[in-house]
């Protein structure tokens, strides 16, 4: 699979450096997202403080805000710290981050995000990229996205990650915002054909092999999100049939492997819950899932040790496992 790029898709909640570390596990070929942070939040907190380990390369960290100074503030110290590249968030439909002035209703306003792309870029070396949407509302034209791509060229950005769906601003929840409306990945493509230059990634629904397979050579990549959270062995799947790696993990050896990560010096004192929450799917659709989940739940109300993770198998005696 020669240049092409598999992203895993920024998630608020979800791509936290623990998450990162059990998808890194699973998958030495996936490129990694942060969750999306505000300039504000990033300035004013200690996540300005965070350097990224080696193990979580490549790493994109996914800013949103509308003011194009603070984003110039944001890139030096990203760069600092290790980042590999940095993307802006202009697809985000959550009422909270309209009220904000960031987020999808940015598409609205593509002079101001070519500014935010233009500080960005005075102020480091990195790659800069643009997440967002197809447009806004009902209507399918892509004359929003058209006008953001153009003028965001034209300051420095040159790669594009499309959820290929509109964004309803106004009365839908982002979770439903991820379901409605449909999803047109030939609009992708269509944008894909009028931008050859530019790198162009397909996001939304990316569900399985065959789909990735169907669509990865049209675009420079694809970035996968709700697939790869709700069932961590999709990964063990694309190692092997994307990025012919014939070296997949058992979930035994990944969980050895996560607690060694789980325990290292660098977590002590890290909640139980904050490093076990994201491995509750490790055994979806396995006969084994709902014990799994009840175990770790257990571990995680309980305080336990967290080297018990490691000891599920042989409690289950041999029942169904495998998928
Ligand atoms: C729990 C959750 C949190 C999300 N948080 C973000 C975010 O921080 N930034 C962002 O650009 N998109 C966010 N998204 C959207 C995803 O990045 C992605 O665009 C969307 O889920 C569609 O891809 P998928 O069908 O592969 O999941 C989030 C999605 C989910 C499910």
């Amino acid at each position: 699979m020669d240049n092409k790029r598999i992203y895993l898709a920024p998630m608020v909640g979800r791509t936290d450096e623990h998450y990162r570390a059990f998808v890194r596990i699973l998958s030495k070929n996936i490129y990694l997202y942060t969750e999306m942070i505000t300039c504000d939040s990033f300035l004013h907190t200690n996540r300005k403080d965070y350097k990224v380990k080696e193990e979580e390369k490549n790493l994109t960290i996914q800013l949103a805000g509308s003011d194009s100074k603070k984003y110039g503030q944001c890139a030096s110290i990203i760069e600092d710290n290790g980042y590999d590249e940095i993307n802006l968030n202009i697809g985000c439909p959550s009422s909270k981050v309209v009220k904000g002035e960031f987020g999808a209703c940015l598409m609205n306003y593509p002079d101001k995000v070519a500014d935010c792309v233009y500080e960005i870029k005075k102020s480091c070396s990195l790659p800069i990229s643009i997440k967002t949407r197809l447009g806004l509302g009902y209507e399918e034209n892509l004359d929003l996205l058209f006008s953001l791509i153009n003028k965001t060229k034209l300051s420095g950005c040159n790669k594009y990650i499309i959820h290929a769906r509109n964004a309803i601003l106004n009365g839908l929840s982002p979770k439903k915002n991820r379901k409605i409306p449909a999803l047109r990945y030939s609009d992708v493509t269509t944008i894909k054909n009028s931008f050859p230059d530019l790198e162009i990634y397909l996001n939304g629904g990316v569900d399985d092999i065959l789909e990735i397979r169907r669509n990865i050579d049209k675009f420079d990549g694809l970035m996968i999100g709700r697939k790869i959270y709700d069932n961590p062995m999709f990964l063990n799947e694309i190692e092997g049939e994307i990025f012919d790696n014939k070296k997949v993990l058992s979930r035994k050896s990944i969980l050895v492997k996560y607690l060694e990560y789980a325990m290292s010096p660098q977590n002590k004192g890290t909640s139980n819950y904050l490093l076990l929450r994201h491995l509750f799917s490790l055994y979806y659709n396995t006969g084994s899932s709902k014990k799994w989940k009840k175990y770790l739940h257990d571990i995680i109300q309980a305080d336990r040790e967290i080297e018990l993770i490691t000891n599920f198998e042989e409690l289950t005696h041999g029942e169904e496992i495998k998928a």
